[in-house]
């Protein structure tokens, strides 16, 4: 990517850790992420950044995974995508280490070849890097929420975690708030499971229930459950998914299951790996984030669209509609819940 779009580079950079870079360039890149050598006021520098999707072990998910990090650093910084498409893939130039290195260094050479075949419901490319209407539902679904997502991910709660400046404190409380979500979440979610059209999105190795109570005990000892506490918020959005539930909507336990499950498969990535990093967890404590036992993330998430998608052809325009609503009030709580936390510290602090 140094060589067709070298101004990519520091989009990136400066959406993912260096905000005041002046030049950057592609260094290597492994299973893992990509490494830029970055210049910025404080002098040079290399910064890593994550693939959005976590560990990658194929060659044509380099191209995806940097797609999808270009589209995501435009995102975030407001600046509009190239309309035709993505970065140019593979580290031209990158100095890459090992078979992900060499990967790349061939990545153009495969440039229009999709992960999954130009076959599939999205035809060729990443259909959710790209910026133009594929009409697929899932595209809607993404596209118009995004920036709801941008107003959860833009709270001082995901920042100082994605910063690694958040104390210990504050994670363990999200963890909790993640505890009485899922409650609710993963009891309407049978409901998936016992509908064999829905089933694939609700496999058992997405069930957190285990992952948030081995989590809870070490952060807050073998008694967590005489400790923990939702925040109003959390009551309100675990009462919305029983209610949806409870009537039996599954496009609405859809949305909620989607902006949870596909967040944590996505940025939740991310954020367990800074997690990890600055409190030197390994698993207990971030097992929630830890989805091995579910295979590769990246062709789950494709599975999932795809669901999305067949959902969408068989709904009707308004009940299209009210499943977008229902993701953007899925979004709209989670973002409420961040806030509610950060006001409960400010008036401890007080
Ligand atoms: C620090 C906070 C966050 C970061 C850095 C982050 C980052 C990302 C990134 C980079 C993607 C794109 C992945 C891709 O294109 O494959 C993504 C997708 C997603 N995120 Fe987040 N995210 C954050 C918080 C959240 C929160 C709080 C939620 C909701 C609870 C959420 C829900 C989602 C969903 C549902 C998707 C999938 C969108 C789609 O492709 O349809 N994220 N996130």
């Amino acid at each position: 990517m140094n060589g067709d779009h070298p101004e990519d580079n520091l989009l990136i950079v400066r959406a993912f850790g260096a905000p005041d870079a002046t030049a950057s360039k592609m260094v290597g890149l492994d299973a893992h992420g990509g490494t830029w050598h970055v210049t910025d006021p404080s002098g040079e520098r290399e910064v890593r950044v994550a693939w959005p999707s976590g560990a990658i072990s194929e060659r044509p998910e380099i191209r995806r995974e940097v797609v999808a990090l270009y589209h995501a650093a435009c995102e975030k910084l407001g600046v509009p995508a190239r309309e035709e498409h993505a970065p140019s893939a593979g580290a031209h130039g990158a100095h890459a280490h090992g078979a992900h290195g060499d990967a790349a260094a061939h990545g153009d050479a495969h440039g229009a070849a999709h992960p999954h075949g130009g076959g599939d419901a999205h035809g060729g490319g990443h259909p959710h890097a790209k910026p133009e209407d594929d009409g697929t539902f899932s595209f809607a679904i993404r596209s118009a929420t995004w920036g709801d997502h941008g107003d959860s991910e833009g709270t001082t709660v995901m920042e100082d975690i994605m910063r690694m400046r958040a104390p210990i404190e504050v994670y363990t409380d999200l963890v909790v708030q993640h505890y009485f979500m899922y409650e609710a979440l993963e009891a309407a979610a049978e409901q998936l499971a016992a509908d064999p059209r829905y089933a694939a999105l609700h496999p058992a190795a997405l069930v957190r229930e285990q992952q948030l109570a081995e989590d809870l005990e070490l952060l807050l000892g073998e008694k967590w459950r005489e400790k923990v506490q939702a925040v109003p918020a959390t009551k309100a959005y675990a009462d919305r998914i029983r209610e949806v539930a409870a009537e039996g909507w599954l496009p609405g336990i859809i949305a909620h299951h989607y902006t949870r499950y596909l967040g944590d498969l996505s940025g939740g990535q991310m954020i367990a790996k800074r997690v990890k990093k600055q409190h030197g967890f390994d698993r207990a404590g971030v097992a929630f984030y830890d989805f091995t036992e579910l295979g590769s993330i990246a062709e789950f998430k494709q599975t999932y669209r795809s669901i999305l998608d067949e959902l969408g052809e068989s709904l009707d325009a308004s009940e299209r509609e009210r499943m977008v609503d229902e993701v953007r009030a899925a979004y709209r709580f989670n973002t409420e819940v961040f806030l509610d936390m950060q006001n409960d510290r400010q008036s401890l602090a007080v």
